[in-house]
């Protein structure tokens, strides 16, 4: 269950998030359960810190390191030398000699340093060691921006999207730009499963016989959204792996889409504090 990138590069439609997933056996133990499940697509980040507890368990898995997509997220901007010292240390952790993915973890306020580093992005992918590159948490005008210097476009952008906020105009300007779209928090730190969400999404869970989490993903699969729902907890792990089979009727997208209360849970882009330009420190 795959989706092609606009540069050919396939990409698992359903991985698992690592964000909050503690380095060694945690991360170990829940990635290996997940490789073992099925899930071909891993989402990690220098900021994570728990790079090393993935790669072990990937190289452990004994699939091909081709068969499992790969992405992790350089964890601020700094000058290229830094950024290709926070790479190489990125790989060594992963235990592998490319990523799948790498994404600019957050934008900086001057598009200057954003531009900087897409730079220094283009030239991984140049020499092979990012099979793709993209951004997260991107808006639509640093997008712009970036396309003032960028020789290659993002393949990705990887942002806040939920049923509190399903980012509809956003979506539809990356589709235009055939950048491909993946949510991240898709439950909302648990307030999908509370309240105002859960009254209509338990209605539906009941109505498919699936529960809450998994009409989410479904929700965002069947927008063409690529879904990395996080957990560590093994039978989580397989139910939100199942909601691939889960198809809504259209009709019941549109229901979802209409619980947004434009509510984030996560930093605004526009006012992040996260992307700052630093050197790099190991
Ligand atoms: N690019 C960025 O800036 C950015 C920012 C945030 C996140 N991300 C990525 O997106 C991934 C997903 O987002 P997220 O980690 O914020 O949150 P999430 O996937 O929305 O939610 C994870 C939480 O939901 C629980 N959960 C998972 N499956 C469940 C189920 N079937 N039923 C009930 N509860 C369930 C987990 O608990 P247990 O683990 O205890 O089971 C955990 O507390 C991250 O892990 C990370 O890879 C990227």
């Amino acid at each position: 269950m795959t989706k092609t990138l606009y540069n050919g590069v396939k990409m698992p439609r359903l991985g698992l998030g690592t964000f909050r997933v503690a380095d060694g056996d945690v991360a170990y133990q829940t990635v290996r359960h997940a490789l073992s499940v099925g899930y071909r697509h891993i989402d990690t980040a220098q900021m994570y810190g728990n790079e090393d507890g993935v790669g072990r368990a990937i190289r452990d898995s004994g699939i091909d390191r081709e068969a499992i997509f790969i992405t992790t997220k350089q964890r601020h901007h700094m000058p290229p030398e830094d950024a290709m010292r926070a790479f190489n240390d990125s790989l060594e952790r992963l235990k592998t000699d490319y990523v799948d993915l790498f994404l600019i973890h957050w934008p900086n306020h001057d598009k200057e340093i954003n531009q900087e580093t897409w730079r220094f992005f283009e030239s991984l992918y140049d020499h092979k060691k990012a099979r793709a590159i993209g951004v997260c948490n991107f808006q639509k005008h640093h997008i712009i921006d970036l396309y003032e210097t960028a020789k290659i476009r993002p393949m990705v952008n990887q942002v806040e999207l939920h049923p509190g906020l399903p980012q509809i105009p956003l979506k539809r300007f990356l589709d235009e730009q055939r950048i491909a779209t993946i949510s991240y928090g898709p439950f909302m730190k648990g307030e999908v499963f509370k309240d105002h969400y859960e009254e209509t999404l338990s209605r539906l869970a009941t109505k498919y016989e699936a529960t809450i989490a998994q009409v989410v993903i479904a929700w965002g699969l069947e927008r063409d959204i690529f879904m990395i729902p996080k957990s560590v907890t093994p039978d989580r792990i397989d139910q939100n792996f199942a909601a691939r089979d889960l198809v809504l009727d259209p009709d019941d997208i549109k229901v979802i889409n209409a619980l947004s209360r434009g509510k984030r849970v996560y930093t605004d882009p526009d006012n992040n504090p996260w992307g700052v330009f630093k050197p790099y420190q190991p």
